[in-house]
Parts: structure tokens; sequence; C-alpha cells
């Protein structure tokens, strides 16, 4: 059985005996899926890891999602991305490399994939080679948040939809490649959602939400904003700095995570993610 360690006061577990590398047992997924749904963070720490290893986990919670990246580019389905500098055990990307910059987008609270018709469930990230200095993620709960909210704005947002749209928020800090941005059109979704196992609520924003369907730019700013602040407060804040081993897991459904950034020229940082398929479109959730 698994062994917990609290995060943060709103969210996250440290999580001891498992072995993520090999098979899971049926009561280890199950058990799995409900450690996601009650503590949406959770860190596994001293994994052996491999490529091979990290696909058959992920396929073990469902249809793993290909990188979105290569897919609009050149139509290519890969399922597992780098998240750092590194090319192979000589090379490294520096700061001003294009795929750098690209990444840096990451440095702004989002939550994975909310920009597809099916958004993610789970992000899976191991860490192989990590930065002396920097490079941490940060995660916040829009659970949290949203419990904290106050009665009239919970009213005020249940039944509404929001527009999440990659081009919007990815080109404040890189260009995106025209089959890219054809392939990712902006996608309506539930503002608040609900977990089907556990009834939580959570408002569900992060730097790909532009807009309200039916209000204003300025007035579906506002409120995005507000929501965004309110979700980002610092004491909400868990910074997981890595070490090599760990393997993270978030619950795209409820949290929004960033990079810290770190410096590209000094340091390498070699990570690798793979991500599970949401149930379905958000719209489609009760
Ligand atoms: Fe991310």
């Amino acid at each position: 059985m698994f062994e917990y360690e609290p995060l943060h006061v709103d969210f996250g577990a440290r999580i001891r005996g498992v072995d993520l590398a090999a098979p899971l047992s049926d009561d280890e997924i199950v058990e799995l899926r409900h450690a996601i749904d009650q503590y949406s963070v959770l860190h596994f720490p001293e994994q052996a890891m491999s490529d091979e290893a990290q696909l058959a986990l992920t396929e073990q919670l469902g249809e793993p999602e290909e990188n979105h990246v290569l897919f609009g580019r050149t139509g290519e389905v890969q399922f597992l991305g780098t998240i750092g500098n590194v090319v192979d055990a000589e090379t490294k990307r520096d700061e001003l490399h294009p795929q750098t910059l690209s990444q840096k987008g990451n440095n702004l609270w989002h939550s994975d994939s909310s920009f597809r018709q099916v958004p993610s469930y789970v992000s899976i990230l191991h860490a192989y080679e990590v930065p002396g200095e920097g490079g941490e993620t940060e995660f916040v709960s829009q659970r949290a948040a949203y419990e904290r909210l106050a009665d009239d704005i919970k009213a005020e947002i249940d039944a509404l939809h929001v527009l999440h749209d990659y081009v919007f928020s990815r080109t404040k800090v890189a260009p995106v490649h025209d089959n890219h941005a054809a392939s990712l059109p902006p996608i309506e979704h539930k503002l608040v959602r609900t977990n089907p196992n556990t009834g939580a609520k959570n408002f569900y924003v992060g730097s790909h939400a532009r807009s309200i369907i039916g209000w204003s730019g300025i007035e579906s700013r506002r409120l995005i904003d507000q929501l965004n602040e309110a979700a980002t407060i610092p004491e909400g804040v868990y910074s997981h700095r890595f070490s090599e081993g760990d393997t993270i897991f978030w619950d795209n459904r409820c949290v929004l995570h960033r990079g810290a950034g770190y410096d590209a020229n000094r340091w390498r940082r070699y990570m690798r993610q793979t991500r599970v398929r949401g149930a379905g479109p958000t719209l489609a959730e009760r």
C-alpha cells in the first residue's frame, strides 16, 4: 500500500511504497486514481523510470495524449515530450534557441491541453537531469481557490462557459507555427468543473483562458484575471524542486502549474512528459 506525506495544506502528497516502472496491480491502479482525485499533485521520489516504462504507466491510466506541437506541425504522433534543453549527452539548447523560447510559455500558469476539445486528465513528468539552480515547477489548486470564493461569485460563475485558446496565450511569449495554430482552434469549456468521483468543484482557467462566452472582452478579462489571481495567491503555491528520479503526477482538471525558469546557458535540464487524455469534452461533464 502507498505511504502518504502531505506537500501543501491545500493539496499534494509525497508517496512511497510503489515502483512505478513496473506494471501496477489492479489495486494499485485504483489507489493511484483515488490519490489523483484526492490530492491533485503526487510526488513519487526515487523512481527507476525509462521512456518505455513511462508510456506503459501512462497506458495503465488511460489513452496517452499525443504531443500537440509535433502533431500540429507535421501530423506525426509522439507520446513522450521533452521538457528542458537537452538534445543528447553532449548537446543542449541555449537561452536563445527557438525551442527554449517557446518552452518559456510553460512559465505562465496553465493547465496542460486546456485548449483541446478533450483536455488532459493527468500529466506525468519524470526528471532525469535537473539544473543546480532554478527549474522548479509550481502548482496551485483551483479547487481550494474555488472553495475560498464568496458564495455570490460561486453562483455567478457556475453556469458560465470559457474559451481556451493556445494561440492567444502562447503568442505572448513566442510565435506559433501556422500549421500548429490552424490545428488548435479556440475551444469552449465549462468554467466550473466537477470531479466525477468526489463531486468536488473547481474553476478552470489559466493562461489559455481567453474569454467568457457571451461576455464582452473587458468583462471577460476582469473575471478571468480575478479567478487566476485568486488561484495563484502566494500562500496557495506548492513549489517542487526536482531531484533526479522524481516522478510527478498532476491533475489537469483542477490544478494550474508553471515553470519557475532556469538558465539554459548554464544548466542542462532533461525531463520526459506524458499525458493521459481526459474522459471527454468538459461540456459533456455533469
Ligand atoms: Fe505544462
